[in-house]
């Protein structure tokens, strides 16, 4: 039994050694302003580092672009009891207010790429968007030898990215007096809406030296407005971003529509190893600027097959994460059979125990129950033989008194009839012979004392 017990303490222990119910699982939650490549790609890596971690779970959120809808977002996020936000907030004001609740509520706010107005966030992961825009503007003025027409298609109007990258250009492009910003429209980084402010810029009917987009795909729409204008115009065009990929701007570099591109790292991993590291109480920087550089076409190919490189590694990782997922699960599942199988062992060890107890015990109690039956027997055989003696004694008390009986009876008859033969003369003398007086008393002491011997005969 103390075996047994053993047993189970020993699958107890290893049930509780081998399950995570003391680690808390954080939950993130992941809020995009809009859904596009750069985005999709900033997800994969959030999604990517988070699949290594066991104790996290993360929700992502898509805005499309409408500040209501990011708060609608957040506001869901803040209470469903998120651990910590992951934001990238579509325009800077409208989206302050919330956040700030949340920073009020305890929850940790990461900003990435874009920030708000307000200095309570957390952490920041992002580049330098001044400074990318001044090196757009030191490439541009080199790439215009000081000299021409500049459109600028900016990114949507709030968000923190346009200006600084608008700032940061600016702060290069005044120093070159003829270098002159000819248009400069809001494509709110979107291709569509860019073509729309190219197109609007083409009406102008100025020389285009230059094209700087905030972003590649805003570079692109200017690129087919002035392929569907038809225009005669062949601006250089600068974008911003450098996504891999075969849409991406290191391709589009590669074929041609875009002059320049400057790498905008999407810092998914970097956003989420962050908000890890403040989840896990553990030390963090508040400010986490990534890098920048140009790609054009001096080193477009080498950068392209590096990121495809990197792609490929990141698919990879990606299997590689899946076989272990699966792996994982199967190890997960053997576990709890293993713990199972042991469980069931044990039961059926401690049955068997309990029954070969029991088997001992009724086997104990069956000699018992047989000693006391055969002392019982041994009683009962005394107790017929003491039976049989009394009523061999009872028989032959019987019989001695049918034998008194029979005695008695022929004793008595014996004794009867002299005595009638007594009384009878007897009577006949007292009552018919004269007798004296003496012969008469003694006549009746004979017949009353023959009386009395005949009253004991009956
Ligand atoms: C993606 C994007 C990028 C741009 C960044 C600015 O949504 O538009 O193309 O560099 O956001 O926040």
């Amino acid at each position: 039994m103390k075996k047994s017990l053993l047993l189970f303490v020993l699958i107890l222990s290893l049930l509780s050694c081998n399950s995570d119910k003391n680690n808390k699982i954080f939950l993130i939650g992941v809020s995009q302003c809009s859904d596009d490549s750069w985005r999709k790609t900033m997800n994969d890596e959030i999604l990517r580092e988070a699949s290594f971690n066991s104790d996290l779970n993360v929700k992502i959120k898509t805005a499309y672009d409408s500040n209501q809808k990011q708060i609608r977002d957040i506001e869901s996020f803040i209470s469903e009891g998120v651990d910590l936000l992951i934001v990238s907030p579509n325009e800077a004001v409208p989206l302050t207010p919330v956040l700030e609740k949340a920073m009020k509520e305890g929850i940790p706010v990461v900003l990435v790429d874009r920030k708000t107005s307000s200095a309570q966030y957390t952490a920041f992961v992002g580049a330098d968007n001044f400074e990318i825009g001044k090196e757009v503007g030191v490439y541009a003025a080199n790439l215009l030898k000081g000299k021409g027409n500049v459109v600028e298609i900016r990114g949507l109007e709030g968000s923190t990215p346009n200006t600084e990258r608008h700032e940061g250009f600016i702060s290069v492009i005044k120093d070159y007096p003829q270098i002159k910003i000819i248009y400069s429209g809001d494509g709110g980084w979107l291709r569509g809406q860019a073509q729309a402010q190219m197109t609007e810029a083409l009406a102008l009917n100025q020389s285009i030296d230059l094209v700087f987009a905030h972003n590649d795909e805003m570079a692109i729409g200017a690129y087919s407005a002035l392929k569907s204008g038809n225009s005669s115009q062949t601006p250089q065009i600068i974008g911003i971003d450098a996504l891999s990929g075969p849409a991406g701007g290191i391709q589009r570099v590669l074929d041609g529509t875009l002059d320049a591109t400057f790498i905008y790292p999407t810092g998914g991993e970097k956003a989420l190893q962050t908000a890890l590291s403040i989840l896990r109480k553990q030390s963090y920087q508040r400010e986490n600027t990534l890098y920048t550089a140009v790609v054009d076409k001096s080193n477009a190919r080498v950068l392209k097959l590096q990121t495809d490189q990197i792609v490929q590694h990141q698919q990879r990782i990606g299997q590689l994460n899946n076989v272990l997922d699966k792996n994982l699960t199967q190890y997960s599942t053997q576990r709890t059979f293993l713990f199972f199988s042991l469980f069931v062992l044990f039961i059926i060890t401690a049955l068997s125990i309990l029954l070969l107890y029991s088997y001992r015990n009724k086997n104990r109690i069956n000699k018992e129950l047989e000693k006391r039956n055969i002392a019982i027997n041994k009683q009962k055989e005394e107790l017929s033989e003491q039976r049989d003696q009394l009523l061999t004694l009872s028989k032959n008390l019987e019989e001695a008194t049918q034998a008194k009986l029979v005695f008695f009876t022929n004793i008595s008859h014996e004794f009867r009839t002299p005595l009638t033969l007594l009384y009878g003369p007897l009577e006949s003398i007292l009552n018919n012979e004269k007798l004296s007086e003496a012969g008469s008393k003694l006549a009746q002491i004979m017949r009353k004392n023959v009386q009395v011997l005949m009253k004991l005969i009956d």
